[in-house]
């Protein structure tokens, strides 16, 4: 299959470009990315060689880039991970930018998908498009789409002009809603490689409130097979849910960077807490399961601690991304990355 996935060299996108080389091996990738903050180049650097991958820097926001890219390619599918992604900033920034990629970034790429009659589109969403839950229960396909703050509005915003593409010009669309992902190449803004970086520099790791947000974590490579399965196997005008089966307040999860690192309880430093806080997200994967088959291959407890062991045998890379060093890295980079302004392999 020839692939256009959007937001690359994110981290998730990163993740799954990575993923997708290694398990399809004739399978070939457009990646186009707007190297916001939050993109980088270096999460790419290893493949920068492989002949089945082509990075463009483009903005899915752009019609004169997204429209270039259909031109000169024929995709089999598009995926689309290109948003901005962090609550925080959709909160003390402004929405201006999440409602711009989120939602006219996603619509301009279905809008080309289906001018180019692309077999499959699929979008990368999330289960904060359902809003909070009480003390029980599970979010399905079915809980009513119930957005808290910016960021997830602007998801669920994206999430409906794709059931609407659908729907109404029958567009073959799928979406994915997966929970929180921890993993290689998350930007250190977040808050596991948050929390590593500043435990390994002694410094205080912030919770927000009691620190008894539950969240479900899922391994990024567990989403990346999750994605691909879905890609490959799911329904047109289906959503599918994708979590880790790990649900845990967030104080567990700092104290279990912690004990990894062997750093001391009294780092934990607890915060004001975010506005609008949602208290408890979990995921019900069964139509994954039962329809498609899937399931996160990976343990919790083995993939923190990969996870912490990687972080910790990459400080350069996330030293670079704190310093701001990445930046200007990207000068450097774009004489590869730009050969005849067409996007370079790499
Ligand atoms: N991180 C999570 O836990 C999580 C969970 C569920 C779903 N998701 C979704 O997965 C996707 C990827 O998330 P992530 O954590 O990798 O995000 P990220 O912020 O690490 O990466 C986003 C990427 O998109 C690029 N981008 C932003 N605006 C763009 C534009 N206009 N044109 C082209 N590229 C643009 C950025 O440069 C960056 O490389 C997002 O759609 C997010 O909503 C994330």
């Amino acid at each position: 299959m020839k692939l256009l996935v959007t937001g690359g060299a994110g981290f998730i996108g990163s993740n799954f470009v990575h993923y997708i080389l290694k398990t399809h091996p004739t399978d070939e990738i457009v990646n186009i990315d707007a190297l916001t903050y939050a993109g980088n180049l270096e999460n790419l650097t290893d493949i920068r060689d492989n002949s089945r991958h082509v990075f463009v820097h483009g903005d899915i926001t752009s019609t004169r880039d997204v429209n270039r890219l259909f031109r000169e390619h024929r995709f089999d599918a598009v995926l689309n991970f290109a948003a901005e992604s962090h609550v925080d900033r959709s909160l003390h920034m402004g929405p201006r930018e999440f409602i711009k990629t989120n939602i006219m970034g996603t619509q301009i790429l279905l809008d080309a998908a289906r001018k180019h009659k692309v077999p499959r589109f699929l979008q990368v969403s999330t289960d904060e498009v359902y809003g909070s839950l009480g003390p029980t229960g599970a979010f399905t396909e079915e809980t009513p789409i119930q957005p808290n703050n910016p960021y997830s509005a602007t998801k669920a915003g994206a999430d409906f002009m794709v059931r609407a593409a659908q729907h109404s010009h029958g567009l073959d669309a799928v979406i994915t809603r997966c929970s929180n992902n921890f993993g290689p190449y998350q930007f250190p803004e977040k808050l596991i490689p948050l929390m590593i970086s500043n435990a390994l520099a002694d410094k205080p790791l912030p919770v927000y409130g009691d620190g008894l947000h539950v969240r479900d974590w899922i391994y990024v490579m567990d989403h990346c097979s999750g994605i691909d399965t879905v890609l490959r196997k799911g329904k047109s005008g289906e959503v599918y849910n994708l979590g880790g089966n790990y649900d845990v307040p967030n104080i567990e999860i700092v104290k279990g960077i912690l004990k990894i690192l062997g750093k001391p309880k009294s780092l934990i430093s607890y915060v004001k807490d975010r506005p609008g806080h949602d208290r408890r997200y979990a995921m019900d994967n069964t139509r994954a399961k039962t329809e498609l088959g899937w399931e996160p291959a990976h343990r919790f407890e083995d993939a923190l601690k990969e996870t912490v062991n990687w972080y910790v045998a990459n400080k350069t890379w996330w030293d670079r991304i704190r310093s701001g060093e990445y930046l200007k890295a990207y000068d450097k980079m774009y004489g590869w990355r730009e050969k005849g302004d067409k996007g370079v392999q790499g």
